[in-house]
Formats: C-alpha cells, structure tokens, sequence
C-alpha cells in the first residue's frame, strides 16, 4: 500500500509533541556525556525522547525503518523510513536557552514526505507534507522574497569537530560582509523553519547530519525555499543550503568563492 503522507504527518506531529513533552520535564542532573567529540554533548534526555519515539514507532509501525541520532538504526519492509533527532539544539538544552526542538521525518525512497519540528520552549508545531504546503500551528508558512544577498539576514551553525569549525570560520569571514547578518541560533532544525516562516531569508551549514535536516528542509521547501548542496553537490555532509530560488543562486556563487563547496564533516 502507497504510504499516504498526511497520515504519516499527523503521527510526526504526536510523536515530536510528546517527545517535547518528554523534555520539559528537564532533570537537574542532566547526565551529559560526550560523542564525537568532547564538545558534541549528549544528555540522558537525548536519550530518553530518542527512546519514547522509538517505542511508539515500534508499537504502531513495526515494519517501517527507523533511524535516530542516539543510534537508533532499524531497517523496516513497509518503504517507509523515520528519520529523528530527538533532541536538536543540546547545547541550548544544557544552557537552559529556550531554542531547541524534536525533528521527526518520514522519507519513502529515501525523500522526505512528511516532517514535524516541534519548538518545544514555544510549544510551536511546524509541520508539512509533500506537495500540501508548510504550516506552523496551522498557518501556512511562506519564504521571504529577497533576492539581493546584500539584505539578507542568513542563518548558519557550525560542526563539533574543530578542523570543520575553522574552515566554517574561513567561510564566514568572506559571507559576513556580503549579507545584512548572520544569526547562529543554535538549532539547525528550527533555522529551517524560521526560512519557511520568513523569519531568515535563508541558511547555510557545512557538516550536518541526516536528521538535523530531513524534516525541516521539507517544511523549507514546501514554504517555497529550495534546498540542497552548494556547488551541487547534495545537501548532508557537505554545505546545505536552503533558500528562495533567487536568492539560493546568488548565495550558491558567494558561498562557491568562499570555498565553502570544499567544507564538509572533515573540513
Ligand atoms: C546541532 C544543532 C546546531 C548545528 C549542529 C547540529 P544537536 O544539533 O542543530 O545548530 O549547528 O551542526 O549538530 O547536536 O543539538 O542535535
Ligand atoms: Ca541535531
Ligand atoms: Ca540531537
């Protein structure tokens, strides 16, 4: 049976809210442990919204495929696969700065058709499914029109791993002076639906994973942005960007001269 998007949507959407859910009941000792590197923090509620969406998952669609941050990785037989960062934003999360999020998405052939990013602090649903449009709490979300680099407010983040961050840096200091500013809020899932919400007219980042974009490129796309590598090369690894068509030419050229078509997870 063909997988029907909106009803895979509204079991991201449960599954995002009761994960952020999960997190609001934030423990005093958070239990931080490292990853990849010693800055790439994970805590036990990483690990306990990873757990909770998993065990859903299980109990209501156990043929599908799941893959998570917190090393989830289940093939499934249905064709239908979840891709989840339970918790993106940790940083935030062990500050105690309210931006952080659940991203759930559902990929058929290895394309998103449904995503759900829950801000958890705002109790904001940001959700689309393909070809049905993007909408936050039910408003239907659009991407600014601005075309000129030059008045462009971009969002951006930065890897864990430090020979990622220099060569980022090296991007920056060419970008920083061709656009009206940067912003680096800390959740690369949210920068992507602050570009469909017309809150960042769009984003860039070298290095991310799989989850930190699956659902909320979807939820770019469907608010008009397009989303996809600098120098054509694929979104992932390498520098994603996500922008209006317009805009997403003009910030692909800047971003090429400043060899950010070059940076990806080993710089
Ligand atoms: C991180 C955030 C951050 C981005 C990093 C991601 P995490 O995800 O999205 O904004 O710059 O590349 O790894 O580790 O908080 O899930
Ligand atoms: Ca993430
Ligand atoms: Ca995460």
């Amino acid at each position: 049976m063909t997988p029907d998007p909106v009803e895979l949507l509204s079991i991201a959407s449960d599954l995002a809210r009761s994960a952020g859910q999960l997190l609001r009941r934030r423990p005093a000792d958070l239990g931080v442990d490292a990853k990849s590197t010693p800055t790439d923090a994970v805590t036990v509620m990483d690990k306990a919204a990873e757990d909770l969406i998993l065990s859903e998952l299980t109990r209501t669609r156990p043929e599908d495929g799941v893959v998570g941050e917190e090393g989830t990785d289940r093939p499934g037989r249905s064709g239908v696969t979840w891709v989840i960062d339970p918790l993106d934003g940790t940083v935030n999360y062990l500050y105690g700065i309210p931006h952080y999020a659940v991203s759930v998405a559902a990929e058929v052939e290895g394309a998103a058709v449904a995503g759900a990013v829950y801000d958890v602090a705002r109790g904001q649903l940001y959700t689309a499914s393909i070809g049905a449009g993007a909408r936050c709490d039910g408003v239907p979300l659009r991407c600014t029109s601005q075309a000129d680099p030059a008045f462009a407010l971009v969002g951006t983040g930065f890897a864990y791993a430090a020979r990622t961050r220099a060569a980022q840096a090296q991007v920056l200091r060419s970008v920083l002076p061709e656009v009206r500013d940067i912003r680096r809020a800390g959740s690369a899932a949210l920068d992507l639906c602050a570009v469909a919400a017309g809150q960042l007219d769009g984003f860039f980042e070298a290095g991310m994973n799989h989850w930190d974009w699956a659902a909320g490129a979807l939820i770019a796309t469907e608010a008009g942005a397009r989303a996809g590598g600098v120098g054509g090369r694929p979104p992932g690894t390498w520098t994603t960007l996500v922008a209006n068509p317009v805009l997403f030419d003009r910030l692909d050229e800047l971003l090429r001269a400043a060899g950010a078509d070059r940076v990806g997870v080993e710089g």
